[in-house]
């Protein structure tokens, strides 16, 4: 949420800012800025997209080697020109780029007003900035400066700050929203993400919350907020390519990302299928596996999609290995004083890795003294580096913001793990063996079941007016029906429910006439016959049933206006499957009605704020 980029160097800063913004754009699309220092500081910002600061930037070039760029998810004061980053104190001689919330910057501005200082913009950072002025209208010292105003503030911040007073230094800071300083030769590059960054440089230093970073062209020291400590921190190798994060041909990162998934699958289970003992072999849990293994209870917390992942390890994980597991919104757990004790073990499931709600809850359970792992998909990011423990997803970098292959990933490691658990619980070596082999087919089966996309498109067409959808699954593919409809939601702004099937009888079964399309997930399993007793409910009050099956189940022809086939797995692994038509109908839908796939309006990628 927020894209933060800052350069320090001896090449052309603002060339490098936008490059890098291009690329963080997904965490944010309401405005975009940047602050360069040349003599004094030049500031360059404009509601809208990055292209606009683009254009603006071409008619009047700022040149400078030293410089912050920011592109805007809001959260404090509407998205216009003035609310836009970078913002400056009064005489624009320190400009300083945020992502977070300052909680207390009411209280702040007041004190500051009464004291002389004036505000322009609506927003939290111009108070922080305003705060840094007035300590250095005091101390005549830039660091000091920097570090008085953060201890003052409260709230989540990763920051970037220039000033006009200090030409040759670049400041960073975090707190709760992440911050990584690229190494480069004679340059830093810093950023919100990696993405910003591999292109400069692979060498890396991630910020802790409580500390900054003083940087100069040629060092940079690091130091915790509160006392001034210096701390060392180790470097590290970023991994991902640069054609990772690259559309690669495709019109929408999405849909690339949607594609990938036959390779993104397999990556999640690489190195982790041990044939020789019919199970699954997971490094990252293997110190914590018997206390999985001899767990009361689990308790998965999540948001968003990762919720519903979630949601469907719940069923794999109590189904296969008989491990009691709870799932909840981490927003909500991390506030309604939940009951944990030392014996249960809290694990989060998050993409990014820096979803705030998602990373307090996991600070809440380990407070109370629960052990935490981590299924992330970013490597090195708040969350992984958190949990006691965790097994990577191994997606690569997801840009769309709607999240599609970090889901299949997500739901590969649950299974995986459920499958480690049931073999040394209750299931058999000739039943491990059989699961292997279903795990080794399934890269294909997802390649088939893409394959179908030109009918998608067509589904998709005829619908493409619609204003509501209904997603209908049972077992472990109603949250399959919940995320098709959080999918098509997000980036085609039709509204969409996800039932429980047999919910639908208490009270969406209301909304069913001749205008209502409702996706049933009718998977062959042990509730098909539920779901077909459930279709035929719809069709009798004239829903229009597009339904997704199993290759070869011909009844359902019937039944449904449209039959979507995939291949056949084991029921476990087959929301794998059964998602991937839902991810395309709801890209096609999003193309049709010529919304922007990649940058939904009001959303944006990692929610680094509550
Ligand atoms: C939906 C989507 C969001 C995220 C949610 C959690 O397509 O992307 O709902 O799933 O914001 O994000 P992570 O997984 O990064 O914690």
């Amino acid at each position: 949420m927020c894209g933060i980029v800052g350069y320090i160097g001896e090449q052309d800063a603002t060339s490098i800012l936008l490059n890098g913004l291009k690329r963080l754009e997904y965490r944010g699309y309401d405005s975009a800025g940047v602050a360069v220092v040349n003599g004094g500081l030049t500031v360059k910002k404009r509601v809208g997209k990055v292209s606009v600061l683009d254009r603006v930037l071409q008619t009047e070039p700022v040149s400078g080697t030293v410089g912050i760029g920011h592109t805007r998810w809001a959260t404090h004061g509407a998205p216009n020109d003035l609310n836009a980053h970078p913002h400056t104190d009064e005489d624009g001689e320190i400009a300083l780029i945020h992502n977070g919330i300052i909680e207390n910057y009411a209280a702040l501005k007041k004190k500051l007003a009464a004291d002389g200082y004036t505000f322009r913009s609506e927003t939290d950072t111009e108070v922080l900035v305003v705060l840094i002025r007035a300590f250095y209208d005091e101390l005549g010292d830039m660091a000091k400066a920097f570090r008085y105003a953060l201890k003052q503030v409260v709230g989540a911040y990763g920051i970037a700050m220039v000033s006009a007073f200090d030409p040759n230094r670049l400041y960073v800071a975090r707190n709760g929203s992440p911050l990584a300083i690229g190494i480069g030769d004679g340059e830093f590059i810093v950023a919100s993400d990696a993405s910003a960054i591999v292109q400069h440089t692979r060498q890396v230093v991630y910020l802790d919350d409580g500390e900054m970073a003083v940087i100069e062209r040629d060092r940079y020291v690091t130091k915790r907020i509160d006392d001034d400590t210096t701390v060392d921190k180790e470097v590290e190798e970023v991994e991902f390519d640069l054609a990772e994060i690259e559309k690669g041909g495709y019109d929408h990162f999405m849909l690339k990302e949607i594609f990938e998934q036959p390779e993104t699958i397999r990556n999640a289970m690489r190195g982790r299928l041990d044939s020789e003992a019919s199970t699954v072999r997971l490094g990252g849990l293997m110190n914590v596996i018997d206390r999985l293994r001899d767990a009361q209870r689990l308790i998965i917390v999540g948001c968003g999609t990762s919720f519903h992942a979630g949601l469907v390890g719940e069923y794999l994980i109590e189904g296969l290995a008989g491990i009691p597991v709870e799932v909840e919104y981490a927003s909500e757990f991390r506030y309604r004083d939940p009951i944990i004790t030392k014996d249960d073990i809290v694990i989060a499931i998050s993409q990014s890795g820096e979803t705030s709600d998602t990373l307090a809850a996991l600070r809440e359970a380990k407070r109370r003294g629960a052990m935490t792992l981590g299924i992330v998909n970013v490597v090195g990011s708040s969350i992984a580096r958190e949990t006691d423990a965790g097994v990577y997803s191994h997606a690569g970098p997801e840009i769309g913001v709607a999240s599609t292959k970090a889901f299949t990933s997500q739901l590969m490691v649950l299974a995986l793990m459920a499958v480690k658990l049931a073999r040394m619980k209750r299931m058999s070596a000739s039943e491990g063996e059989a699961v292997l082999a279903a795990l080794r087919e399934l890269p294909e089966k997802v390649e088939y079941a893409l394959s179908r996309h030109e009918q998608i498109q067509e589904i998709a067409k005829a619908y493409a007016q619609a204003p509501n959808f209904l997603y209908l699954g049972r077992g472990y593919n109603y949250p399959v029906a919940l995320e098709g409809a959080l999918k098509l939601k997000e980036i085609s702004y039709i509204h969409a429910e996800g039932y429980p099937a047999a919910e639908m009888k208490h009270g969406p079964i209301a909304l069913i006439d001749e205008n209502m399309p409702v996706v049933f997930i009718a998977a062959q399993d042990g509730v098909y016959n539920k779901v077909v007793s459930n279709i035929e409910e719809v069709r009798a009050r004239n829903g229009r049933v597009i339904a997704i099956t199993n290759e070869g189940n011909q009844q359902i022809e019937g039944l449904a206006e449209h039959v979507i086939y995939v291949p056949e797995t084991l029921p476990f692994l087959s929301p794998i499957i059964n998602v991937l038509p839902l991810q395309l109908l709801s890209y096609y839908m999003a193309v049709e009605r010529g919304c922007n796939v990649d940058q939904p309006r009001n959303l944006a990628k990692s929610v680094t704020v509550e």
